[in-house]
C-alpha cells in the first residue's frame, strides 16, 4: 500500500531511490516518483503507471543530488495519474512529501488552507499534508524568531492530522541535508549506516545497504541526516528505539533466474517449510522449543479458548490453524477476519489467547483486531514473517515463519510456513498443557520438506499443461472438505488474484445446496480428494458434478483407479500426515493459478488493483 524510500548521504541519490522503489513496487504500482535536492533546488520527476515509466522519464529528465525521496503509489484519494503521483510539492515550492496512508480529515484541512491562500494541484490527501507543513514553516519559533525548522513544522502539523500515515518530507529551506519522517499506522523503517541513512516502508528495500534497522513506533517523528538519526516520541521527548539486526539474505529478495517472484517463491517452499521448524523441534526429547514466547506456561494452561484474526490468505491459514489446534491441543478456536472482528463487540477475557496471523505484520485490519482483543484483556500472539514488524512488536508471543522476503503479491510460501508455524503452536500448547507430545507428530514434520519438494518437481509441468487446457474458462469452482476446505478457498483466491478468472471455494458437501446450479460443461471443478476420512464423501460429490457434465479435476494421494471414470484430470500428490496434507495440497493449486495467469498475459507478480501490504482499513 504505497512504497516509501529515502536516502541522505554522499552517494548519487537517484539510482539508490530507483533500486529501493524496484524492491517496493509490490506495495503499489499506480504511479511513481522521485525528488532529489541539489544546489538548493527541489527537482521532481513523476509518472503514471509502473516504475518503468518513471525510469523512461528519468532517462530524458535526469536528476542528481545526495538526498531525496521516492514513492510508488497505490491510489486511495484521486485516480492514478501523474498529477496525483507523489512526491507532492507544496504551493510555495519549498518542500516535497511522500505519503502512505489516508488522512481522514483532509477536506476540512484543505478548506482552511484554501481560505488562507494555499493552492492545490491534485486530488490527493497528501498535498494537504505538504501545504500544512509548509504553512508551519512560516510560524515563529519558540524564541519568537520568524520561521521554524522542518521537524518542528512536522510536529505541529501531525497534531492536526486524523487517520493513518507514514510520510517523509524534504525541504530546500533550513540547515543542510535532512529528511523528516512521521509514522502513525503504516510502517516506516530506518536503515543505519556510516555517514548515510536510509528510509523505507519495508526492510526488504534496505537489505543490500545495511542490516541494522530501527522501526518507528506510532507517533514517532524522525530526522535523518548523514551523521545519524534523532527520534521523538508522540509526547515530543527524544527516544532511542531498539536497533534490530536483519537476518534475511539480500539474495532471497531477488528472482534468482525465475521469470517471476511468484514462481520462485513457490519453489522456495521446500526450504522455507524446513527453516520454519528447524531449531524449534527437539527430536530426541520430543519437545517444541520456542524462545520468543513471553507468556508463562502457567498462564498458557489457564487459556480456555483461542481467537485467530487475519485477512486474505492468512485468514485461510487461520481456518486450518483451528483444525490443528483443536485436534492437537484440544483448545476451542474461533477464526475471524481482522476487518470484522473489532466491529462485532467481541467477548474477551484474560483466559483468551488472540493470535494474529500476518505475513507482513503490517495489515491494518489484522493489527486493529489484535489490539482490540489485547485491550480487552486477551493474551496476544502473532504468527508473522517480517522481523520487527508491528504485529511482532505488540505481541507477547511471536512465532516467526522463516519464509524470507515474499515479494510476489500473491502469498505462497508465507501461507505454507504459516501452516507449519500453527502446527508448532498447536504442539507447543499441547506440551505446556499436558506435559508431552507424541513423537509421531514430529516425524510427520520431518518428512514434510521431502514431500513438498516432490510435489513441486512432479507437478510443475503438469500444472502448466492443465493451465494451457483450461485458461479460457470464465469460472472455476474449488471443492474441499474438513481441513482441506480452506485449501479450496485458497486455490480459488490464488486463481482470482493472478488470472482474474472468477473462482469460488466451497465445502464439497455444500455444493448441492446451491452452487450445483452453476455446473455445466464449461465449469472446471477442482476437488481436493486426499485420503482423510471424508474421501468417500468427496468422491460422491464429484459424481454429482460429473452427472451434470462438469469438468472434474481431482487432486488426490489415492490410487487414481479409486476415482476412475469420474475425473477428467487427476493431480497426484504424496501422502503425508492428514494434519499436514493441506501444505502439500496447496502447491499444485498455486502452480495452476500461476500458469493460468501467465497464459492469460496477466502480471502475476503485481496483479491489478492489489498491493502486498494493506496498511489502510
Ligand atoms: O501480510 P498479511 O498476511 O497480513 O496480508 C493479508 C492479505 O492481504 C494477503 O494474504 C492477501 O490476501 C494476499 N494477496 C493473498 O495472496
Amino acid at each position: 500500500m504505497c512504497g516509501i524510500v529515502g536516502y541522505v548521504g554522499e552517494r548519487d541519490v537517484v539510482p539508490l531511490l530507483m533500486d529501493g522503489l524496484r524492491r517496493l513496487e509490490y506495495r503499489g504500482y499506480d504511479s511513481a516518483g522521485v525528488v532529489a535536492i541539489q544546489d538548493g533546488c527541489l527537482q521532481t520527476v513523476r509518472a503514471e503507471g509502473k516504475l518503468d515509466r518513471l525510469k523512461e522519464k528519468l532517462a530524458t529528465h535526469p536528476l542528481a543530488g545526495h538526498y531525496g525521496l521516492g514513492h510508488t503509489r497505490w491510489a486511495t484519494h484521486g485516480v492514478p495519474s501523474e498529477r496525483n503521483a507523489h512526491p507532492m510539492v507544496d504551493a510555495r515550492n519549498r518542500l516535497a512529501l511522500i505519503h502512505n496512508g489516508i488522512i481522514e480529515n483532509f477536506l476540512p484541512l484543505k478548506k482552511r488552507l484554501i481560505a488562507e491562500g494555499w493552492t492545490f494541484k491534485s486530488d490527493t490527501d497528501t498535498e494537504v499534508v505538504a501545504n500544512l507543513i509548509s504553512s508551519y514553516l512560516d510560524v515563529s519559533n519558540a524564541a519568537g524568531a520568524p520561521g521554524t525548522d522542518l521537524k518542528t513544522a512536522v510536529s505541529r502539523a501531525v497534531q492536526e492530522l486524523e487517520g493513518m500515515y507514514a510520510f517523509a518530507v524534504v525541504t530546500i529551506e533550513g540547515d543542510g541535508q535532512q529528511i523528516v519522517a512521521a509514522r502513525q499506522g503504516p510502517p516506516l523503517v530506518i536503515g543505519l549506516a556510516e555517514g548515510e541513512q536510509f528510509l523505507a516502508s519495508d526492510p526488504s528495500a534496505l537489505l543490500i545497504h545495511t542490516k541494522d534497522v530501527v522501526f518507528l513506533e506510532n507517533g514517532d517523528i524522525a530526522r535523518l541526516t548523514p551523521a545519524g538519526v534523532e527520534i521523538w516520541d508522540k509526547s515530543g521527548e527524544t527516544v532511542k528505539r531498539q536497533v534490530h539486526r536483519l537476518t534475511w539474505d539480500p539474495i532471497q529478495a531477488e528472482k534468482g533466474g525465475y521469470k517471476h517472484f511468484m514462481l520462485k517463491e513457490i519453489h522456495d517452499q521446500t526450504q522455507a517449510v524446513q527453516d520454519t521448524f528447524a531449531g524449534r523441534v527437539d527430536f530426541e526429547d520430543s519437545r517444541i522449543l520456542f524462545d520468543t514466547i513471553q507468556v508463562s506456561d502457567e498462564d498458557l494452561r489457564r487459556i480456555e479458548r483461542i481467537q485467530i484474526v487475519a485477512c486474505g490468505t492468512s485468514w485461510h491459514a487461520g481456518l486450518i490453524g483451528k483444525f490443528l489446534i483443536e485436534n492437537i491441543a484440544r483448545v476451542p478456536v474461533e477464526v475471524d477476519y481482522g476487518s470484522e472482528y473489532r466491529y462485532r463487540d467481541p467477548i474477551v477475557d484474560d483466559r483468551m489467547l488472540a493470535v494474529g496471523i500476518s505475513q507482513s505484520g503490517e495489515t491494518a485490519d489484522t493489527l486493529s483486531a489484535m489490539e482490540a482483543a489485547h485491550e480487552r484483556g486477551a493474551r496476544l500472539f502473532t504468527v508473522c514473517n517480517v522481523p520487527g514488524s508491528q504485529a511482532t512488536r505488540i505481541s507477547e508471543g511471536v512465532i516467526y515463519t522463516h519464509a524470507g522476503p515474499e515479494i510476489g503479491v500473491a502469498s505462497t510460501k508465507a501461507f505454507s510456513t504459516q501452516l507449519v508455524a500453527l502446527y508448532l503452536l498447536a504442539l507447543y500448547l499441547r506440551q505446556v498443557r499436558t506435559g508431552s507430545i507424541d513423537r509421531s507428530y514430529l516425524d510427520a514434520l520431518a518428512h514434510l520438506p521431502h514431500a513438498v519438494n516432490d510435489v513441486i518437481s512432479r507437478q510443475e509441468s503438469r500444472m502448466e499443461a492443465l493451465a494451457k487446457r483450461y485458461f479460457r474458462a470464465e469460472n472455476f469452482l474449488y471443492l474441499g472438505r474438513g481441513i482441506n476446505y480452506p485449501i479450496a478457498l485458497e486455490g480459488a483466491l490464488k486463481l482470482k488474484e493472478i488470472s482474474y478468472i472468477h473462482a469460488e471455494g466451497y465445502p464439497a458437501g455444500e455444493m448441492k445446496h446451491g452452487p450445483i446450479a452453476l455446473i455445466d460443461k464449461e465449469m472446471p471443478v477442482v476437488a481436493l480428494a486426499t485420503g482423510d476420512q471424508v474421501f468417500e464423501k468427496v468422491k460422491s460429490n464429484l459424481q454429482e458434478v460429473k452427472a451434470r457434465d462438469g469438468v472434474v479435476i481431482a487432486l488426490t494421494d489415492r490410487d487414481p483407479e479409486e476415482l476412475g471414470g469420474i475425473c477428467d484430470e487427476i493431480i497426484q500428490v504424496p501422502t503425508v500426515s492428514p494434519l499436514l496434507q493441506p501444505i502439500v495440497n496447496v502447491i499444485p493449486l498455486q502452480l495452476l493459478a500461476y500458469f493460468t495467469g501467465v497464459r492469460r498475459g496477466a502480471d502475476v507478480d503485481q496483479p491489478r488493483n492489489l498491493a502486498k501490504s494493506v496498511t489502510v482499513e
